[in-house]
């Protein structure tokens, strides 16, 4: 029997296209999409689907169960911009769905986590430029205090009781086939839709805000390859610096004028420009580089080449 797999929050932004990939890699039928709602998606036609509750210990346990799971992805979160609107529940959701998985773990229901942290652990005294792994961490979303409350976890539970989690810090991701889920570098999810229908945009962020990004692609690769790395590759069991590249929504509108030139944009920053001023500018992922050997592919030249070819 192969690797059997349970991804929790399917239907989401990264959820999507995670699932996709591991279908062509592990078997449409290894690999169990779940999440909250039965959408209409491509996740749910393409194999098996399960509405689970990422808060319900026993429907997630009885899930795992019944599929024979060895490994879960859980991708089920509140993201920044979405969680400080509603930051009990963002809490509940974030922390309590990840214990559930880790203590399905340490009961050796399964062998392997993944669990996603981000950029928002840092914080306004985090050094901005190349941030290091290991560097002052002192976040001030709700979104980041529960993404450093869950790295703290997953590496005592590893520590402590063995459990295999892996996770990396995502910057903000881009895709061109998902929407992004209520955080604060969905601008440059957004600029790209609304240069192709409407040739201008409003940013919600100011011009020289710059912040550390992702192509999907990378992303999704990024997630497969450490979890396919061998047990003693993965040094850091809290979770990974994660780097591809880093722009400022001048620098992203100049690259999409490249292929639209009448494109144009103006800037209208709301609550999100606190969330991004409180964020690194560049991230340093030497360690993920060294322990497991990612490398990114995609810099914004390249994305925005694919993007525009995917959307126009
Ligand atoms: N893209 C995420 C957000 O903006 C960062 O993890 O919330």
């Amino acid at each position: 029997m192969g690797t059997k797999i349970l991804i929790i929050g399917a239907c989401g932004q990264i959820g999507t296209e995670l699932t996709q990939k591991l279908r062509t890699i592990y078997g449409n039928d290894n690999v169990i999409a779940s999440d909250i709602r039965k959408l209409n998606t491509d996740v749910v036609n393409s194999g098996p689907f399960e509405v689970v509750n990422a808060l319900d210990f026993n429907q997630i346990e009885h899930i795992i169960e019944k599929h024979h799971i060895d490994e879960v992805y859980l991708m089920a979160a509140l993201l920044s911009a979405t969680a400080e609107k509603n930051p009990a529940f963002a809490w509940d959701l974030n922390m309590n769905s990840l214990f559930h998985v880790l203590n399905l773990a340490k009961a050796k229901k399964i062998k392997k986590i993944f669990w996603p942290s981000s950029i928002a652990v840092f914080g306004p005294t985090t050094p901005k430029e190349n941030t290091p792994q290991f560097t002052i961490i002192e976040p001030s979303t709700v979104y980041g205090i529960s993404k450093q409350s869950g790295e703290r976890w997953c590496e005592y539970y590893h520590n402590i009781f063995g459990v295999d989690v892996r996770s990396i810090r995502y910057p903000g991701l881009i895709s061109w086939s998902t929407a992004p889920g209520g955080g604060t570098t969905d601008y440059a999810v957004d600029i790209y839709h609304k240069a192709l229908s409407d040739g201008k945009y409003e940013c919600f962020l100011s011009s020289e805000t710059k912040m550390p990004m992702m192509y999907m692609d990378d992303a999704i690769r990024a997630t497969i390859e450490i979890m396919q790395a061998s047990d003693d590759e993965i040094k850091i069991r809290s979770s990974y610096n994660l780097a591809a590249m880093s722009f400022t929504p001048t620098e992203i509108a100049a690259e999409i004028k490249k292929h639209i030139p009448e494109f144009e944009i103006t800037y209208n920053p709301d609550f999100r420009q606190k969330i991004a001023d409180s964020w690194p500018a560049s991230i340093d992922d030497k360690e993920a580089q060294k322990d497991w050997g990612w490398k990114h592919e995609f810099d914004l030249e390249s994305m925005t080449v694919d993007m525009l070819e995917h959307l126009g």
